[in-house]
């Protein structure tokens, strides 16, 4: 087994015909921890597969380097890093069947063939593929092909899994499925996994740890809990969670401790939230919300609340999602779906104010 570490590591790519670069990787400083669990997470162009292609020695960067376990890798030879890798755009050999697919990499390495047949069998049935043995390929649906391409990583036990979106062709129920089976598995052999997600509910099931990423600069590792409870900046808040985090323009003020007024309402700041904001008094910040921290100020007898004007509610079967909005700022609270809105649509909005954050409005950076 064996972690693996970025120093300081820059990928850049030189785009021959607009004679532009990209800097897919920026300065990368990163430690996969041994034995664990950790996905990279961010929008697409990211640079979360040339992360994964740096790992596996597709890519040799222009800066910095890498190492698996102690034995620094950078420039070593993708075979001799003991890596499987499962990749976006997989390809299977055309012309074997998914058993022969299966098998293939334990055959070349000389294992015998009771243990090959009862490692294909068990990722067969891991990945529910097992009818599918005798076909080839092209006799394969997309999310069928896909599970293969998984398969013939998983079999190998490897020292590291790097996984591009293994999951990304299969339909919901089925991916809820894989995905528990792969956690499983993950637990059971303990092999160094990096997966790769732009979902960040896969990412929050599955990860242990979560690298969010953006435009190739890390811009948070942690926990699920922590990416969702303290966000490092405004990207991480609105990536992480679905709906979003609320993000509204407000006023710091003193009045009797620190105040923080949201149009002309002003709410009261918990004292341990306070630390920092100092520096803000009187400022414009961007307080941060989660829609379930919303809720409906008359069911909870709170006299403090937001009037608002409500602009679409989203039934969802056990909650509602209430759309409204304060001045230009649009806001999303999650209520039980007893909940019943006046006529007139408008609404008193209580703030939990205990779990609001605050972000600098010019560096986009939590405030704590
Ligand atoms: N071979 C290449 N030549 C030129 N530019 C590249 C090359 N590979 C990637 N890039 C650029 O590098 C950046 C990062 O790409 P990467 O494939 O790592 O993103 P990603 O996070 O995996 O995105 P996606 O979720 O869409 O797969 C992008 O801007 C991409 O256009
Ligand atoms: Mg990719």
């Amino acid at each position: 087994m064996a972690g693996i570490r970025f120093e300081n590591v820059t990928k850049i790519f030189h785009q021959e015909e607009t004679r532009k670069s990209v800097v897919a990787v920026n300065n990368l400083n990163l430690e996969i921890p041994d034995g664990r669990f950790t996905v990279l997470l961010g929008p697409s162009g990211c640079g979360k597969t040339t992360t994964l292609r740096l790992i596996a020695g597709l890519e040799i960067p222009e800066r910095g380097d890498i190492y698996i376990g102690d034995r620094r890798v950078t420039r070593t030879h993708p075979k001799e890093r003991n890596i499987a890798m499962v990749f976006q755009d997989y390809a299977l050999y055309p012309h074997m069947n998914v058993y022969n697919n299966l098998a293939f990499g334990l055959r070349n390495l000389r294992f015998p063939k009771r243990e090959i047949e009862e490692r294909v069998r068990e990722v067969a049935k891991m990945l529910q593929i097992e009818e599918l043995l005798e076909r080839t390929p092209r006799e394969l649906s997309g999310g069928q092909r896909q599970r293969v391409a998984l398969g013939r990583a998983i079999v190998r036990h490897p020292e590291v899994y790097l996984m591009d979106e293994p999951l990304s062709n299969l339909d919901a129920k089925l991916r809820a499925e894989v995905r528990i089976e792969l956690l499983e598995l993950q637990r059971k052999l303990g092999t160094t996994t990096v997966y790769v997600t732009h979902d960040q509910v896969e990412a929050m099931t599955l990860g242990d740890i979560i690298v969010v990423m953006n435009n190739g600069i890390i811009q948070q590792i942690g926990k699920a809990r922590d990416l969702y409870e303290r966000p490092a900046n405004i990207f991480v808040a609105r990536f992480i969670g679905s709906p979003p985090m609320n993000l509204i323009k407000a006023t710091i003020i003193r009045q009797d401790g620190l105040k923080v007024k949201i149009d002309d309402t002003l709410l009261d700041i918990p004292k341990e939230k306070c630390e920092n904001l100092e520096s803000y008094i009187d400022k414009e910040v961007i307080l941060g919300i989660r829609p379930e921290d919303i809720k409906d100020a008359i069911i909870l007898g709170k006299d403090k609340y937001i009037i608002s004007t409500v602009d679409v509610i989203e039934y969802l079967g056990a909650e509602v999602l209430v759309h409204f909005h304060i001045n230009s700022d649009k806001i999303v609270a999650r209520l039980d779906s007893e909940v019943e809105i006046g006529k007139d649509r408008k609404w008193r909005a209580y703030f939990d104010t205990k779990k609001i954050q605050f972000f600098d409005p010019i560096t986009e950076n939590s405030i704590a």
